[in-house]
C-alpha cells in the first residue's frame, strides 16, 4: 500500500477500487468494479494510467475474469487476456503483468480454487510494485546535490504505480531528505498528466513546484534554473533506450544541449528483455480527438488532421542513470 494516502488502485473486497484520475484534480472519484471490461475500458481512457498502474490494475482484471466462473474457465481467461492486451501497447509492465497471471493459471487450471490462486498473484505483483517503488526511491537519493531544483515530465507518481511512485517518488524523497529545494511540472499535452496529476501529487507532499508548459523547458534551462531531470519509463530496451511520455526525448536533448543530468526512474519490471533497442518499441498512436478537443471543449476544428503518438523514444546515449529498484545504472547499459 502507498504510503502517501494517494492509491491508484486498491483491492477491496473481490473488486478493484480506482481513482479516475480522468477527473482529477478536481474530482477525486473512486470506482468499483469486479468486472475486466470496465478495468480494460478504464486503462484505454487512462483512468487508470502509467505503466506499473496498467500492469497491477489488468493483473487485477485478468484475475477478476474466472470470478464466479465455473464453466469454460480457459476461454473466458483467453477473451480476458485478448481484451486487456489489446488496451495500450507501450507499456510493457502490461503484457508482463498479464503473462505471470498466465503462468498461474496454467499452474493451477483444473483446481477448485484457480480464481482465488489467481487473485493471490495479482496481490503478490501488487505488493511488489509497493516495494519496489519504495526501493527505487532509495536507489535514486544520490542523483541530488543539496538544494536540487528538478524538472519532471508526466505522471510518474503514486497515480502511476501500485506504490508511491518512480520519478515522483525518488523526487519526493530527495525533498524529504532535504536535497530538493523546488520542482518544476511540465504540463505534458495533451492530456495534462503534470499539470493535473504530478501537481495534484506535489501539493499533497507539499512539495514546493511551479507547473509549466511543455515549450518553458528550454527557457527554464537557459535561465540556468534547472539542476536536473528525471522521468519515469513505460518500457526500457536491453541498450537502455527508453520510451517514454511523449515529450521526453526533448527534454533529454535539451539536457544534452545545457549540460543538464537526464534520469530516468523505472521498476525493473519495465525492462522488456525481449527488446534490444528503442527502435523496436511500439508506440501508441492515440486519437486526434485528444488534440482537438480537451474533455467536451472543442479547441480546433475536427476538419483537421492530427498527429498524436503517446510516447516518444530516448536515445540511451542521452541518459545519465537509469534508477531501478535494483540499483542506479550507468551507462552504458546493458540490461
Ligand atoms: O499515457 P500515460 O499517462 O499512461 O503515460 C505515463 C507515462 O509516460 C509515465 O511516465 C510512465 O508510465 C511511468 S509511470 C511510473
Amino acid at each position: 500500500m502507498a504510503k502517501t494516502g494517494i492509491r491508484a488502485v486498491e483491492f477491496i473486497g473481490d473488486s478493484l477500487v480506482y481513482l479516475d484520475q480522468t477527473r482529477l484534480p478536481l474530482i477525486e472519484e473512486y470506482v468499483k468494479t469486479d468486472s475486466y471490461e470496465v478495468i480494460a475500458g478504464a486503462i484505454e481512457r487512462l483512468e487508470i494510467r502509467g505503466a506499473p498502474a496498467i500492469g497491477v490494475a489488468a493483473a487485477y482484471a485478468l484475475a477478476l475474469s474466472l470470478k464466479g466462473k465455473t464453466q469454460n474457465p480457459r476461454e473466458t481467461f483467453e477473451a480476458a487476456r485478448k481484451r486487456l492486451a489489446s488496451t495500450r501497447p507501450t507499456a510493457v509492465n502490461l503484457f508482463w503483468a498479464l503473462n505471470e497471471i498466465s503462468e498461474t493459471f496454467e499452474l493451477n487450471f483444473g483446481r477448485s480454487d484457480l480464481y482465488t490462486c489467481l487473485i493471490n498473484k495479482a496481490g503478490e505483483i501488487h505488493q511488489e510494485d509497493v516495494e519496489k517503488c519504495e526501493a527505487i526511491a532509495r536507489n535514486g537519493l544520490e542523483i541530488f546535490k543539496p538544494h536540487s531544483v528538478v524538472l519532471t515530465h508526466c505522471n510518474a507518481g503514486a497515480l502511476a504505480t501500485g506504490g508511491s511512485g518512480t520519478a515522483l517518488n525518488v523526487i519526493k524523497a530527495g525533498f524529504e531528505h532535504g536535497l530538493v529545494d523546488f520542482v518544476y511540472s511540465d504540463e505534458t499535452r495533451p492530456l495534462f498528466q503534470g499539470s493535473r496529476l504530478t501537481a495534484f501529487e506535489l501539493k499533497k507532499y507539499n512539495v514546493p513546484f511551479a507547473m509549466n508548459t511543455d515549450s518553458t523547458a528550454a527557457f527554464l534551462m537557459q535561465q540556468k534554473k534547472i539542476d536536473l531531470v528525471v522521468t519515469g519509463a513505460d518500457r526500457i530496451a536491453l541498450n537502455g533506450d527508453t520510451a517514454n511520455k511523449i515529450g521526453t526525448y526533448n527534454l533529454a536533448v535539451l539536457c544534452a544541449y545545457h549540460n543538464i543530468p537526464f534520469y530516468i526512474a523505472a521498476p525493473e519490471t519495465t525492462v522488456d528483455r525481449s527488446c534490444p533497442e528503442g527502435g523496436a518499441i511500439k508506440i501508441e498512436l492515440r486519437g486526434k480527438d485528444e488534440l482537438t478537443c480537451f474533455k467536451d471543449v472543442r479547441i480546433t476544428s475536427d476538419e483537421y488532421e492530427a498527429y498524436c503518438p503517446a510516447f516518444d523514444v530516448t536515445p540511451s546515449s542521452l541518459i545519465s542513470g537509469i534508477i531501478t529498484d535494483k540499483k542506479l545504472y550507468k551507462p552504458p547499459y546493458n540490461f
